[in-house]
């Protein structure tokens, strides 16, 4: 036997099971554009937003303060504007890799975006630990990041069973510690399954621009 075989045999296995996957992407299939022109009507109809959805604008008081969401009154955007529906299409594409990623058997259902809602956060507002009921995918499209602007933050949905574990090590790869962050740029997707709960820490003081972002779920139909 070969020293290098024998040294193989003795090689311990382990495999890391049940992953979570997380998807980024540019939007645009051309990186230099970034969805540069969709953006810049998305911004211009958060603006519009702002001014006409009162019903908005007072459960944002209640439930998202600091800041401007469409969530509790416009959450269907992709049927009511042709601005959102090209963005539908866009993501439609995204969200077909992500199923191909995760070896979804779709069966003879697909996935179908079924709510579309605009997301608008000054400095000092905070989105808190949440998940998507009722959606198989969701996700966000990063419109406007100002630079050194919040992270999106996931939790490892083990946590709750982790009991006596002990920590990791600080310096262990991002992959293996309770959270994850990840800071998008303009023009980025991210996309992640319903169930994973995540949320968006305080932004801090000191941005002239907002953070814009439109989220939305897909359900399997
Ligand atoms: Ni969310």
């Amino acid at each position: 036997m070969k020293q290098s075989q024998r040294r193989s045999q003795k090689q311990p296995t382990v495999t890391a099971c049940f992953p979570t996957f997380i998807y980024r992407a540019p939007l645009a299939k051309s990186a230099s554009t970034g969805g540069a022109k969709l953006r810049r009507e998305l911004r211009r109809e958060a603006d519009i937003l702002r001014d006409i959805d009162t019903e908005g604008l007072s459960w944002s008081e209640k439930n998202y303060p600091q800041g401007y969401t469409s969530y509790g009154s416009m959450d269907r955007l992709h049927k009511s504007s042709p601005t959102f529906s090209s963005l539908e299409q866009e993501l439609d594409r995204h969200v077909a890799a992500f199923a191909r990623k995760q070896k979804w058997d779709l069966r003879q259902g697909r996935l179908e975006m079924s709510s579309c809602w605009i997301n608008v956060m000054p400095a000092g507002a905070a989105h808190s630990l949440h998940l998507h009921p009722l959606s198989v995918v969701s996700g966000t499209f990063y419109v406007q990041v100002p630079k050194g602007s919040s992270p999106i933050k996931f939790e490892d949905p083990r946590l709750e069973r982790f009991m006596a574990q002990p920590p990791r090590l600080s310096n262990a790869p991002p992959q293996l510690q309770p959270f994850i962050e990840m800071t998008p740029k303009d023009g980025d997707v991210i996309l992640f399954e319903s169930w994973l709960r995540h949320e968006v820490p305080a932004l801090r003081s000191g941005f002239e621009s907002e953070r814009i972002s439109v989220s939305f779920n897909y359900d399997w139909i």
